[in-house]
């Protein structure tokens, strides 16, 4: 029986080992890679990562199709008229909120609990990610 806990260990570095070329593999057969969705990119960068988790969370009913008026994240043409705008007044939309002439865009989403730097992270994050 003291044989287990030495095998089990070794069972899973060899399974480990074998499957990361697998893995890549799997990736390059499966290309061409554009994700079909823009939330579907996960940011290396840990603040545009944890903004993508806010964003998931709190920002997608609205931003992902562009519902209410809200700018989707698919639509590249919306955020480029945004964007012009410059990040400060983006970020004072965002925190604060805003009545557009699209629709009304509610203080940090609608979500009172989040911090600053979590809407600030979400909106990098929605500038970002590939539309
Ligand atoms: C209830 C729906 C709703 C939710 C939830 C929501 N938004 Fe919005 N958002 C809007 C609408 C509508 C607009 C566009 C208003 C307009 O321009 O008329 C908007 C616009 C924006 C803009 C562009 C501001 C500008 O000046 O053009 C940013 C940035 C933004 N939202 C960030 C966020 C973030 C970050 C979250 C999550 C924390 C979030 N939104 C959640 C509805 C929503």
């Amino acid at each position: 029986m003291k044989i287990l806990p030495a095998i089990v260990p070794l069972g899973l570095f060899i399974l480990t080992s074998c499957d990361s070329p697998k893995e890549s593999d799997t990736v390059s057969e499966k290309s061409p890679p554009p994700p079909e969705h823009p939330w579907d990119w996960i940011p290396e960068d840990p603040a545009l990562a944890s903004g993508r988790e806010i964003y998931l969370m709190e920002c997608s009913g609205c931003h992902d199709e562009g519902e209410e008026g809200a700018p989707a994240l698919t639509k590249k043409s919306e955020w480029d008229t945004r964007s012009e705008q410059g990040l400060a007044v983006l970020l004072d939309h965002a925190l604060n909120g805003f009545q557009g002439p699209d629709g009304k865009m509610p203080a940090r989403g609608g979500t009172p609990s989040l911090t600053d730097e979590e809407v600030t992270n979400a909106v990098n994050y929605m500038l970002a990610a590939p539309k």
